[in-house]
């Protein structure tokens, strides 16, 4: 599977329902997970492989990969926390970005079970960000614009580098 990276306009559609979670889609979701590892991500979303449906992959050290499709996010915090992200579409960088402390949210797993997850921790973060991605949002928008701007700039300094 091909991670696609900032500048490519699918990571800024908003995904679509998945209808019927049938092979194809735990087929996906695994896939993706395999990804997720080769990239050393804590999660992944459809979007970022392409895929424009409401399916993502989160794996958390020391836990089990879980699958979340069709979530949707019933609760957050009011309390937030700062903490670092980065992303696999956002290549070499990493920022602190203020988020929800905790989230409880409702989905499907691989197999078509409906659960509903409290999270706190990095599990909340890894929610919150694939969540975002579903939207079309990176974290890099979550940032003030000074600090995204000069990451920004510093990220298109390292690639112009690379293509030299
Ligand atoms: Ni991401």
């Amino acid at each position: 599977m091909k991670i696609l990276t900032l500048g490519n306009e699918l990571l800024r559609m908003k995904a679509e329902p998945v209808s019927t979670i049938d092979d194809r889609i735990s087929g996906v979701a695994g896939e993706m997970i395999a990804a997720l590892k080769d990239g050393k991500g804590v999660g992944l979303a459809g979007p970022q492989v392409g895929f424009m449906k409401r399916l993502f992959v989160v794996q958390v050290e020391g836990q089990e990969p879980r699958v979340f499709v069709n979530p949707s996010i019933i609760e957050t915090s009011q309390e937030t926390a700062k903490y670092e992200e980065g992303c696999l579409s956002v290549p070499g960088i990493w920022a602190d970005v203020v988020r929800p402390r905790t989230v409880k949210v409702q989905a499907w797993n691989e197999k078509g079970r409906p659960f509903t997850l409290e999270a706190g921790g990095v599990l909340a973060r890894v929610i919150l960000h694939e969540y975002d991605h579903l939207e079309g949002i990176l974290f890099t928008d979550r940032l003030p614009e000074q600090k995204r701007n000069r990451l920004l700039a510093k990220m298109e300094r390292a690639a112009a580098k690379r293509r030299a």
